[in-house]
């Protein structure tokens, strides 16, 4: 890792600093204020679906302490927040509009205003309403045109205060985690339905992306989680066509039909080989939907993915295909053989390596790949580590900060090379519900004691502020 302290000095005028949440993992408030279950409520109560029975009925009460948040917000010197708006508490059951869940949402809009804070509003970040899940969820065509209602909705009352608007976050988990692997609610193991959410999360982002449009948006686009594929053995012709899918199934297949309004050829072609026909869902007219042209590129990456299409040694554990402790279905679907070896770096508490430089190689690359690419911001980039208060009340997480700093400067040297950065937004602003691992991983740069619901900020908070402090007022 990089031990120079990067600073505001490396990045373009203009560029943001900013932190990132999701309503179900700091809300709480779960059936308060006309909020009914969503989907990952309602995994919630599959025994042993999360670590240690963990549910995010409580999480981290933002829903009551969302004026302290911005305040802390505020503390940092933070240029925007981006955040997720609930489909289950603005329209819950997915019937009439609940007026006391927008109020929530307008509300911190407008103290994030005051306190000059960016609004960044995701539309979507995995709690679909379990009631739409009961009518099959994203594997229904119909739940793309119920997003677009849902997104209209919100955009009706939020429109004036907030300038960037993210239709997905995402859309590997909700889609291929949630409905093929099964480790992410709803927690089904249906191949054909996995990729069928895909093609839907798709349809409904190209929706949106139109209405709001017509609506008068101006700043709209798509956060995707994206990967470097390494082969373990670039000599192998086995695991390079490993790499291959995995970019398929983890890149291509979300960024192709945004940018080249395509779905790749071979990974239509994998699917077809075990039995799934695109051509049976994607629909005449939906790609032309889906490309509409989009103003900015979110991309949420914490590592990169050495992957190999040989078993594993007996004994490793691959974190790819067991997660808290259950055996996975795999996620990547007419690609269940792909295995992930260690390349033997250090790693987090979540076991992912810490590899800044594909951070930089991401960035670079993806302008070669895609001559049409939009503006990039890091939407997500942090670490988990098993943190702890020191005696002197403190939080003492010397690794996390260097994971963010040695990040940064991994995108500083990608806007060097040419990569139209113009955002960074560390995840996460708070300890919060990391989804099937429970409250068991912090990804804070603020500490919240769950059982006091008390912040504080911890010692990486201070390092990643102190990056842009004294930056000139835009
Ligand atoms: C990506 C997801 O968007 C976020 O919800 C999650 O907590 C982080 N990764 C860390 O796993």
């Amino acid at each position: 890792m990089s031990l120079d302290t990067p600073t505001f000095t490396s990045f373009p005028p203009g560029f943001i600093w900013g932190s990132a949440t999701a309503a179900a993992q700091i809300e709480g408030a779960a059936h308060e204020g006309g909020k009914e279950d969503s989907v990952w409520d309602a995994f919630a109560r599959v025994p042993n679906a999360i670590i240690n029975g963990d549910t995010p009925e409580v999480a981290v009460d933002h829903y009551h302490r969302f004026a302290g948040d911005v305040a802390i917000m505020k503390e940092l010197g933070l240029d925007s927040y981006r955040f997720s708006t609930s489909w289950s508490r603005i329209k819950p059951g997915d019937r009439e509009f609940n007026r006391t869940g927008l109020d929530f949402y307008s509300r911190l809009v407008d103290d994030l205003l005051e306190a000059g804070i960016l609004p960044w509003l995701t539309l979507y970040h995995w709690d679909l309403p379990q009631a739409v899940e009961e009518l099959g969820g994203w594997a229904n065509r119909d739940t793309a045109f119920r997003f677009r209602d849902y997104a209209e909705g919100v955009y009706a009352v939020l429109g004036d205060r907030v300038g960037h608007w993210t239709t997905f976050n995402e859309p590997f988990c909700s889609a291929l985690l949630g409905y093929g692997a099964g480790v992410h609610a709803p927690g089904r193991r249906e191949p054909l339905a996995a990729i069928q959410a895909v093609h839907h999360h798709h349809l409904a982002h190209g929706l949106t992306v139109n209405r709001l449009r017509e609506l008068g948006a101006q700043n709209l686009g798509v956060t995707y989680n994206l990967t470097n594929a390494i082969p373990a053995d670039a000599a192998d012709p086995v695991d390079l066509d490993a790499a291959r899918r995995l970019d398929g199934m983890m890149n291509r297949i979300f960024l192709d039909p945004v940018l080249r309004g395509a779905y790749p050829a071979d990974v239509a072609d994998d699917l077809a080989a075990v039995g799934i026909q695109l051509s049976e869902i994607v629909h005449d007219g939906d790609l032309e939907i889906i490309s509409a042209p989009i103003d900015f590129l979110g991309i949420n990456h914490y590592h990169d993915d050495v992957v190999s299409g040989h078993p594993l040694e007996a004994g490793a554990i691959d974190p790819h295909l067991v997660e808290n402790g259950r055996p996975l279905s795999s996620p990547f679907v007419g690609s269940e053989f792909l295995t992930f070896p260690s390349r033997g770096l250090p790693r987090t508490a979540m076991d992912w390596e810490v590899h800044p430089d594909g951070l930089r190689h991401l960035l670079v690359r993806l302008g070669h790949e895609y001559p049409n690419l939009p503006p990039l911001y890091m939407t997500e980039n942090g670490a988990a580590y098993d943190d702890v208060v020191s005696p002197d009340g403190a939080v003492h997480d010397p690794e996390r900060a260097a994971f963010i700093l040695a990040h940064v400067t991994a995108v500083a040297e990608a806007i060097a090379e040419g990569a139209d950065v113009r955002g960074y937004f560390v995840w996460s602003l708070l300890d919060n519900f990391e989804w099937a691992w429970g409250y068991d991983k912090r990804f804070g740069i603020v500490r919240v004691d769950y059982d006091t619901q008390e912040r504080t900020i911890k010692d990486s908070g201070r390092a990643f502020a102190a990056v842009f402090a004294g930056r000139p007022a835009e």
